[in-house]
């Protein structure tokens, strides 16, 4: 999209992209990096954390990416937190601050947080799995009374991969936050953990009947977190994921996105364990 178009345009279509301003872009890591989008449309306002956009850039084509903000510090954008590892997210990759961007949705059904009040939290991202749940992490945190421990296991690859760290410290700092990081593969001057995100799992006892369990990252990562789980007694339907799979309409039409019975774009690309545990391998 070049720098030469000024004009925002918004449409509460399914399928006619908005174009909005980029009011900033950091860089979070070598391969991600966080774009904070203007919001001052109605459509746009009331996302709930899990859903997502299909971002687009013209002439090139389109991605579904998660809104990784919350919808509790709305204050008038939303980010994304985009990974560069193609066409789509090359050219998001090129654009600054001022520039446009094509935004369908929010799509999906997000997580069913009013379920989840009054109950332990336990969060197991694993990398880029960060970007979708910090908006649930969030929502959580800014009705912090409404629930009981918030215990956060977040896995990355290593110490320069961590995603959020300004909130990682943050989250670090308060008491009514259980926090603990472990990388793949230390760096010079890592302190913490060094292993899978299942080697966190003993650090942390928790009450499995009232325990929320909310995991997303790559499926060799959360099936383990599953197993692991499912391991302590936690209720199939009390463990929710965020699944990624191959999408292109976002909004049930071309079937892309179906594993069985299910359309990833519309079912989810929230689930409860039990609502897809008889996908068995295909999960
Ligand atoms: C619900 C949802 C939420 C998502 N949220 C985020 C998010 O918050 N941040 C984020 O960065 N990403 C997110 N993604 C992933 C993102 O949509 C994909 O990585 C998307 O493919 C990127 O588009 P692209 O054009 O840049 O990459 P592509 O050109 O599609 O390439 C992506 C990768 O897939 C490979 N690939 C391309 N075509 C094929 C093919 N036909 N078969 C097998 N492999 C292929 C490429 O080599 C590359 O490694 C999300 C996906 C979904 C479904
Ligand atoms: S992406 Fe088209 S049906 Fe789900």
């Amino acid at each position: 999209m070049t720098r030469s178009i000024q004009k925002v345009s918004t449409t509460t279509s399914n399928y006619a992209p908005s174009l909005l301003l980029i009011t900033n872009v950091y860089k979070m890591t070598s391969q991600e990096k966080l774009f904070t989008i203007e919001m001052s449309f109605p459509h746009l306002l009331d996302h709930k954390p899990g859903q997502f956009v299909e971002v687009s850039v013209l002439g090139v084509g389109e991605a579904p990416i998660s809104i990784s903000s919350s919808p509790s510090r709305s204050n008038g954008s939303f980010e994304i937190c985009v990974r560069c590892v193609g066409t789509v997210t090359h050219a998001l990759h090129a654009l600054d601050p001022g520039d446009l961007v094509g935004v369908r949705g929010p799509f999906g059904r997000g997580f069913p947080v009013e379920r989840f009040r009054g109950k332990d939290m336990l969060f197991a991202p694993g990398g880029l799995g960060l970007a979708p749940l910090r908006s649930l992490i969030n929502e959580v945190l800014d009705d912090r009374n409404n629930f009981g421990r918030v215990i956060i296991l977040y896995g990355a690859r290593n110490p320069s991969e961590l995603l959020f760290k300004e909130e990682l410290a943050e989250w670090e700092e308060r008491n009514d936050v259980e926090l603990h990081v472990t990388v793949d593969e230390a760096e010079q001057g890592w302190k913490g953990n060094v292993g899978v995100i299942t080697t966190l799992f003993p650090r942390v006892k928790v009450h499995a009947r009232n325990t929320i369990v909310v995991t997303c990252g790559p499926p060799v990562m959360y099936r383990f977190v599953l197993m692991e789980m499912l391991g302590k007694g936690i209720h199939e339907g009390n463990i929710w994921l965020s699944l990624e799979r191959r999408m292109k309409c976002g909004v049930g039409k071309c079937g892309h996105c179906q594993m069985n019975h299910i359309y990833t774009c519309q079912d989810g690309p929230v689930f409860s364990y039990a609502e897809i545990k008889s996908l068995g391998e295909a999960l």
